[in-house]
């Protein structure tokens, strides 16, 4: 699994996987930066491995090594739970058809960094979250499962991303569960 961020969506995959709910088990953790996500990875019990772009002469030096940090976990699965950069074409090439991204709002409304900001912004009053296939545009590809979160009166970005994450957490799994369908039954998720 790929996190930048608290790893809320790593460990309630983890945990679900553990419990049988999911067909496979998570098998590393890699971030792109130090944070909580890691360190909630690391109580787990998992192999976790920092790549930051600040370490590498060059972009494409970086994206080369995140792409041989989870190619040797030999993942069949690649999840994106948060994870705050464009991954590189040579990484959405190799794991192509086996990488998925979780994303807070109902794509293709509100990509980008900021999804739960401007569905506020925009008024909307229904937003919710996406998990889909990851292509080489972003926040882009074909979906695998969608649930909507109502915005309620009052609700700030926070309030809102809460709620949202609540159904992430569930969400995640079930997600997981589509694509492994057809997968071998044992697979290992990274
Ligand atoms: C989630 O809302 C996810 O959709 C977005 O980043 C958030 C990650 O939350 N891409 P967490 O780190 O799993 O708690």
């Amino acid at each position: 699994m790929l996190v930048s961020g608290t790893g809320s969506n790593m460990v309630a995959l983890v945990r679900a996987a553990r419990a049988g709910e999911v067909p496979a088990r998570v098998v590393a953790v890699l971030a792109d930066r130090p944070c909580p996500g890691l360190e909630a990875a690391a109580a787990e019990g998992l192999p976790t491995v920092v790549v930051e772009p600040r370490r590498w002469a060059s972009r494409p030096e970086w994206d080369d090594a995140l792409l041989r940090a989870a190619r040797a976990h030999e993942p069949d699965l690649v999840v994106c739970a948060g994870f705050m950069r464009v991954l590189g074409a040579a990484f959405v090439d190799a794991f192509a058809g086996r990488l998925i991204n979780l994303h807070p709002s109902l794509l293709p409304s509100f990509p980008g960094a900021h999804a739960v900001r401007d569905a506020l912004a925009a008024g909307v009053t229904i937003t919710g979250t996406t998990v889909h296939f990851v292509d080489h545009l972003v926040d882009h590809g074909p979906i695998v499962a969608q649930e909507e979160v109502r915005i309620e009166p009052g609700d700030t970005e926070a309030s809102l991303h809460e709620r949202v994450k609540e159904v992430e957490r569930a969400l995640l799994p079930r997600a997981c569960r589509l694509v492994l369908g057809s997968a071998p039954a044992r697979a290992r998720a990274s």
